[in-house]
């Protein structure tokens, strides 16, 4: 039982340091794809084992329903791919034995642009790289230039468009000299096939050659419209204007122009008399027309008149206005300016007051200063006194101690002449007894 536990774990170690051990490689950047060409999608193990074994499943991530190509059980099984993916993938069995799971995808369109997954899966561990797709659909649709229009100063008005480029490109107008005119509008939309561009523009028309020119990198694709002068008038009924598309072939739009404008010509001199006729009846409409613009004029003038007078009104109004409001304005202003003059001088007064409390409390403090010296100088003084006084008392003291001493010492001596003056009479005490025995001795015998 342990035994079987201990395989286990051994096995399951084994198999977690190869998954960490194979990786796929993943490119760096975007790769690049032409529309309408064939593209290998990069993905490969390393190091470089078979996959031949296990599953290889290309998808996108960002789309539902999105299997691009699978590979399990040793063959391609697309029952569930993607529509648009159908009959043009391909997975190299080969390249499998040699860890190379990349699919060639067949005729590239815009819309495989798009983030892909490339997962490969043994028993034990998977991993899985990513491919950002970026499609370039650089051949699109040659520019066609329209003729919207002409307005009365003789202006063409001119509209370009092309289809089916990716990613956008850039759309220019040119003259006949090469010199950049700039688009009037400019709209970008964004659909299956690519990006479609339109511009459009506004041009006198003596500018007799108009190039549109429609640029990806270094693809370019140019039409041309060629607007003869003499064959164009505005006030005529026919627009007598040319335009062919023209892809790279400059002389073949020249030629066809040239073709055109000679039929118009023909065609013009045949309508010459008719065009009189009505040149005649335009005249006379004409004339109508400027008496009734100059009614128009008039009227116009009599509106801006009453509009003047109002406005001469308006003005004067917003002046009263306006010199009311002035004189509002001064008078508070004066009464602020008076309001604030009080304030000021009470502010002085205070600070005059303030001024003498600040002399006054300086004097006092000179004076208590000058107390405080006083008292001080007196202290001294008491103190010299007192140390004076002390040094007369301990010279009296040593004095009275010498005189204390001096009587000591008298008192001494007089003890000493006391005690010899006590001997002495001692010692006539005695003499006086020994002479009294003796006087008594004699007294005796001589009584005898
Ligand atoms: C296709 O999808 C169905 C349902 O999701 C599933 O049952 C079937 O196994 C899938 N076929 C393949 C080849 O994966
Ligand atoms: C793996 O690549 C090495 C060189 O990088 C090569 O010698 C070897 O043959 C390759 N193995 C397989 C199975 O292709
Ligand atoms: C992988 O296979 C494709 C063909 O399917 C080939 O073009 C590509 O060069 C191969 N990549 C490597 C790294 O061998
Ligand atoms: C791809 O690999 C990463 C780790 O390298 C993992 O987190 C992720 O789940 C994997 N995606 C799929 C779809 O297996």
């Amino acid at each position: 039982m342990k035994l079987i536990f201990l395989t286990l774990l051994v096995i399951i170690g084994i198999t977690d340091s190869r998954s960490e051990q194979y990786e796929v490689v993943e490119p760096a950047d975007t790769v690049f794809a032409l529309a309408g060409e064939d593209f290998i999608l990069p993905c490969s193990v390393k190091p470089n084992i078979s996959v031949v074994d296990m599953r290889v499943e290309w998808f996108r991530p960002d789309l539902k329903n999105s299997l691009v190509h699978l590979y399990e059980d040793h063959d391609d099984r697309n029952t569930n791919q993607s529509q648009s993916y159908r009959e043009r993938t391909k997975l190299n069995h080969q390249e499998l034995q040699r860890g190379n799971a990349s699919l060639k995808l067949s005729s590239v369109q815009v819309s495989d642009e798009g983030r892909y997954k490339c997962l490969i899966q043994s028993k034990s561990w998977s991993v899985n790289a990513t491919v950002n797709v970026r499609v370039e659909a650089v051949a699109g649709s040659p520019p066609v230039i329209t003729v919207d229009g002409f307005d009365h100063s003789e202006r063409l008005h001119l509209q370009c468009e092309s289809e089916g480029w990716n990613p956008e490109p850039d759309l220019e107008w040119l003259d006949s000299e090469g010199v950049r005119l700039s688009s009037e509008t400019t709209e970008m939309q964004r659909n299956t096939d690519g990006f479609s561009v339109k511009h459009t523009i506004t041009v006198q028309h003596r500018d007799d050659k108009i190039h549109c020119r429609v640029k990806l990198k270094h693809h370019m694709l140019e039409t041309l419209i060629v607007t003869s002068s003499k064959s164009f008038n505005p006030w005529r009924t026919s627009i007598i204007l040319s335009s062919i598309a023209v892809v790279l072939i400059v002389i073949a739009g020249i030629l066809l122009a040239a073709f055109v404008r000679k039929t118009r010509e023909h065609d013009e001199l045949q309508n010459e008399n008719t065009g009189k006729k009505q040149e005649r009846d335009e005249l006379q409409t004409e004339t109508s027309r400027k008496q009734q613009e100059r009614d128009e004029l008039q009227e116009e003038k009599n509106r801006k008149q009453e509009e003047c007078d109002e406005l001469q009104k308006e003005k004067d109004r917003i002046q009263q206005e306006y010199n009311a409001l002035l004189q509002n304005v001064n008078q508070k202003i004066k009464q602020e300016r008076k309001q604030l003059q009080t304030e000021t001088n009470r502010k002085q007064q205070e600070r005059d007051q303030l001024k003498e409390e600040k002399n006054r409390i300086l004097q006092e403090l000179n004076k208590q200063k000058d107390e405080n010296k006083r008292i001080q100088q007196e202290f001294f003084s008491e103190l010299n006194k007192q140390k004076e006084e002390n040094r007369k008392q301990r010279e009296n003291n040593a004095r009275l101690q010498n005189e204390n001493q001096k009587i000591k010492r008298e008192r001494d001596e007089l003890q000493k002449e006391k005690n010899r003056i006590q001997q002495e009479r001692d010692k006539l005490q005695e003499e006086k007894d020994r002479k009294e025995q003796v006087l008594n001795k004699q007294k005796e015998k001589s009584k005898q």
